[in-house]
C-alpha cells in the first residue's frame, strides 16, 4: 500500500537520510514537545521512525501510536524503536485521510514532514482534529525549500532545488508548505495556533551540521530526485551534476548553508 507517487521513495538511502535529518535536528525541532504520563499520542506519517525515537525518549510515559501508509517504512520504524529499547510505541499501517481510530481517542497528534506530501493537507488535518479529545493539541513540523540558500551559489545549484519543488508539486505535494502552516491549521478548525520558524544555519565552525544537515539531509534529498528531474527534462544531465557539485562546494570551508523549518502547535 506504499504510495507510488511519494517523491522521496522508499530506499535504504532515504531511510538513512530521514535518520540523519531527525538526529541532527532533534534539539531544534523537538524542544518543547513533551507529553505527560498516560497521554495517548498519535504520530501520523511516522516514516522509518526517525522522529518516533525522539518522541518516545522525551515522553517515556506517554502511549504513542505511530502510523504510516508504507509497510516498508513502518517495518523500519518498528525495528528502530525496538532496537532503541522503547516499549511505549505501537505501530499500525494507516492512511492519513482514513484513520482507523475512534473520534476523540487521542490527547495529542504529532506530524512531521507529512503535510508537504499530501495533495489535501487541510482535509487530513481536519480528520486528525476529529480524533483529538476536547482541548487536545496538534504539533506539526514542516520545511519550506524556498527558505534555503547557500554561499557560494550558482544558478545550477538553485535550479536543482527548484526541480525538487516542481517534482513534488507534480506528485500533489508542496515543498513550500512551511509558509502555509498557520493558515492550514486555522483553516482545519484548530485554535490558539502558534507557528515558530526554526532556522538552521551552517558554516564550517559546525562540522556536525555540515555533515548531518547540509550534506546528509539537504543535498541528499535533492540528489534523490536526479532521475525524475532528468526523465522529465527539467534540467540536462551536465547542468544537474554541476548544480549538485556547486552545492557541495558550499559545504567546503568558507561556504554557508541556511534553511528554515516551521513548527506549529494548536488546540482542538
Ligand atoms: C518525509 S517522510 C517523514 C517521516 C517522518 N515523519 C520523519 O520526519 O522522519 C513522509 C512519510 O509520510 C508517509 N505518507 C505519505 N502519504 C501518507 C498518507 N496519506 N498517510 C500516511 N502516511 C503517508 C510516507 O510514507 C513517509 O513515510
Amino acid at each position: 500500500m506504499s504510495d507510488p507517487g511519494y517523491v522521496h521513495g522508499y530506499s535504504l538511502r532515504e531511510a538513512a537520510r530521514l535518520a540523519d535529518q531527525a538526529d541532527t535536528l532533534a534539539e531544534l525541532l523537538h524542544v518543547g514537545t513533551h507529553y505527560p504520563a498516560g497521554a495517548r499520542v498519535l504520530e501520523c506519517g511516522c516514516g522509518t521512525g526517525a522522529q518516533t525515537v525522539h518522541l518516545a525518549a522525551s515522553s517515556p510515559e506517554a502511549e504513542i501510536v505511530s502510523v504510516d501508509i508504507s509497510p516498508e517504512h513502518l517495518e523500519r520504524a518498528r525495528e528502530r524503536t525496538e532496537t532503541a529499547g522503547y516499549t511505549n510505541v505501537s505501530f499500525q499501517i494507516a492512511d492519513a485521510y482514513d484513520l482507523p481510530f475512534a473520534e476523540q481517542s487521542f490527547d495529542h497528534v504529532f506530524v512531521c514532514f507529512l503535510l508537504e506530501h499530501l495533495p489535501e493537507p487541510e482535509r487530513a488535518l481536519g480528520q486528525l482534529r476529529g480524533l483529538l479529545k476536547e482541548c487536545g493539541s496538534i504539533t506539526a513540523i514542516e520545511g519550506d525549500h524556498g527558505s534555503w540558500y547557500c554561499h557560494p551559489s550558482t544558478h545550477e545549484a538553485e535550479r536543482t532545488v527548484e526541480c525538487l519543488v516542481e517534482i513534488q508539486a507534480g506528485h500533489g505535494g508542496d515543498a513550500l508548505i512551511g509558509r502555509r502552516l498557520y493558515p492550514l491549521l486555522a483553516g482545519a478548525g484548530f485554535h490558539t495556533v502558534h507557528v515558530s520558524p526554526r532556522l538552521v544555519y551552517v558554516d564550517d565552525s559546525r562540522p556536525d551540521l555540515v555533515e548531518g544537515f547540509s550534506k546528509n539531509t539537504f543535498i541528499a534529498m535533492v540528489e534523490g530526485v536526479r532521475e525524475q528531474a532528468l526523465d522529465l527534462g527539467l534540467m540536462d544531465e551536465a547542468s544537474w551534476d554541476k548544480g549538485i557539485a556547486d552545492m557541495y562546494k558550499a559545504t567546503d570551508p568558507g561556504g554557508t548553508f541556511s534553511y528554515t523549518f516551521f513548527k506549529g502547535t494548536a488546540l482542538k
